[in-house]
């Protein structure tokens, strides 16, 4: 996709990784909305990215993020792409995980993201693209991480169920799995403390991947008249 000019909304922004992808996208020319819970860190966001506008969310206000999008999208004028940058992990086999820690993962990591995609999908034109960061563990799920890579799974059946309805309306839906990145994210976990994990990609290296997955995003070829 023509990054320059896009119109994106980014849920997460104020993240490791959803930060580091708003500053890339505003530096190839994107007018971003950027969505998050921290108001005080959306601010400092946007004060380093001028013309971008803000939003606060929790990830428990499923209706709220849906509204979120639908007035972004009225904000902005069009809406060319969204990628959703939320996530939180906990760690522990799984008779150590109590329902209410289940419960949160399955709202932030799955939920959540589906609530600001599905509200998109009639928002979008041809050409948009809908993607989330999900994780390699969505595909192969390890000891001690059952819940979190459960609600992975769930956001990345949801986005290769959506692609396929979505095909023919040529909007591109992208999962990106990523592997480990060097973030601090599992120290930010909720519940049980995390393996020892060997050094991850770059927090450059894993915008890159996400940049690779937007830019080879084609465009919509033109109707023959
Ligand atoms: N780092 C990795 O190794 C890795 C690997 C594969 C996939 N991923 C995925 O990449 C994404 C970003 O990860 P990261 O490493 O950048 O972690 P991060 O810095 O902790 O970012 C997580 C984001 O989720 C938001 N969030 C968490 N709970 C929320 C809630 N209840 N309501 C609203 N927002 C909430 C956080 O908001 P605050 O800014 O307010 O905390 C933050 O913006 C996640 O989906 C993660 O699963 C990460």
């Amino acid at each position: 996709m023509e990054v320059d000019g896009a119109r994106i909304l980014v849920p997460g922004a104020t993240g490791e990784l959803g930060s580091a992808l708003v500053r890339c996208l505003h530096d190839r020319g994107a007018v971003l909305h950027l969505a998050g819970r921290d108001e005080a860190a959306l601010r400092r966001l946007r004060d380093q990215l001028p013309g971008a506008r803000t939003s606060t969310f929790d990830a428990y206000e499923l209706d709220a993020c849906a509204a979120l999008t639908r007035r972004a999208v009225e904000q902005m004028g069009r809406l060319d792409a969204v990628v959703t940058c939320i996530g939180v992990p906990a760690f522990g086999p799984a008779h150590h995980i109590s329902d209410a820690v289940a419960e949160h993962l399955m709202i932030v990591n799955a939920q959540a993201p589906i609530a600001f995609l599905r509200a998109a999908l009639p928002l979008m034109e041809p050409g948009g693209v809908l993607a989330a960061l999900t994780g390699v563990v969505a595909g192969n799920p390890p000891a001690h991480m059952a819940d979190y890579a459960a609600a992975k799974a769930a956001l990345a059946a949801w986005l290769e169920a959506v692609g396929k309805e979505q095909r023919r309306r040529h909007i591109t839906v992208i999962d990106l799995r990523l592997p480990h990145v060097n973030t601090g994210f599992a120290n930010r976990a909720i519940a049980g403390r995390p393996p020892h994990l060997p050094p991850g990609l770059s927090i450059t290296g894993a915008v890159d991947r996400v940049m690779d997955a937007l830019d080879a995003v084609r465009a919509v070829p033109s109707q023959a008249s």
